[in-house]
């Protein structure tokens, strides 16, 4: 189902105890996950934190699914921050593994949804046997145009601003622009994904609430929706609930509603 197309599915939400007509829901083009709780979610049930990023990366499959069968195009999920290097070296190294195990594994899967991969953060600061799957992921599935899956790895919103800024001096320094050339719409062209539109919303399961340098120039204007389920267990009953809310949302971008346009008049 792709946005605004009706749907013949009615979900049953488990928190509200009433049926969803999906075509009644609004769809992002771009969601963002702070995919969050994993460690929680191992210790819980005695295992290592490692089982809990793997069960977490399982469940980054059966959320692919999902925003597909809603049309979702893009989905943005925070997998490693430029901050979580100070983890210990067992659960960096963890988690390093687990993301080159992912994408050599269930590409076949990825392929069979139409998911185009495309990696944002500092990848050039990445191991070079990290970059390399970068590239094999995004030159392999170049071609998918169902969904896009967006992993933020080695990403931290301050770090994207300030070597966006980086490279803006150095146009100046060349003498390409003047300084007082530069807008918003210059400056978003130099972030890492310049031809991505921005998150229409910002999920975060785990209880947390705060954005953790996710996307901070791109989702300024993004609505943000919480939940407590920890991110292995997020699934479609909560991806619902999200939309449900986003739905009821009123999106603004610092303006007036169209009625409260219309009252002016
Ligand atoms: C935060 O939970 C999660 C992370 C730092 C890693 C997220 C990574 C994955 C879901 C899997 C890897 C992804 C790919 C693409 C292979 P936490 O560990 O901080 O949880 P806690 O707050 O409960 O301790």
């Amino acid at each position: 189902m792709s946005a605004g197309e009706e749907s013949k599915f009615s979900l049953f939400s488990k928190k509200k105890n009433q049926s969803i007509d999906e075509s009644s829901l609004k769809i992002p083009v771009h969601l963002g996950v702070i995919m969050d709780g994993n460690g929680r979610w191992a210790k819980k049930r005695m295992l290592p934190r490692s089982a809990g990023h793997r069960a977490g990366a399982d469940n980054l499959k059966t959320l692919c699914k999902n925003c597909g069968h809603y049309g979702i195009k893009y989905v943005t999920v925070y997998a490693f921050s430029t901050e979580n290097w100070s983890r210990p070296d067992s659960e960096v190294h963890a988690l390093m593994e687990l993301f080159v195990e992912y994408f050599e594994k269930y590409d076949p899967e990825l392929e069979q949804e139409g998911i185009r991969v495309r990696f944002t953060g500092d990848i050039a600061s990445l191991p070079t046997n990290i970059q390399e799957v970068c590239k094999r992921a995004e030159e392999g599935s170049k071609h998918r145009t169902r969904m896009t899956l967006i992993v933020a790895f080695n990403y931290g919103g301050r770090r994207e601003i300030v070597q966006a800024t980086q490279k803006l001096a150095e146009r100046v320094a060349k003498g390409e622009i003047r300084s007082d050339e530069i807008t918003e719409e210059m400056f978003a062209q130099h972030l890492y994904l310049p031809d991505v539109p921005d998150p229409d919303l910002i999920i975060r399961p785990s209880g947390e609430e705060r954005t953790s340098n996710f996307l901070v120039w791109e989702g300024a204007y993004s609505e943000l929706w919480f939940s407590d389920v920890l991110w292995p267990d997020f699934g479609m009953n909560e991806l619902t609930e999200a939309l449900v809310a986003f739905t009821k949302r009123d999106r603004r971008f610092g303006g007036l509603t169209k009625e409260e346009k219309k009252d002016r008049e």
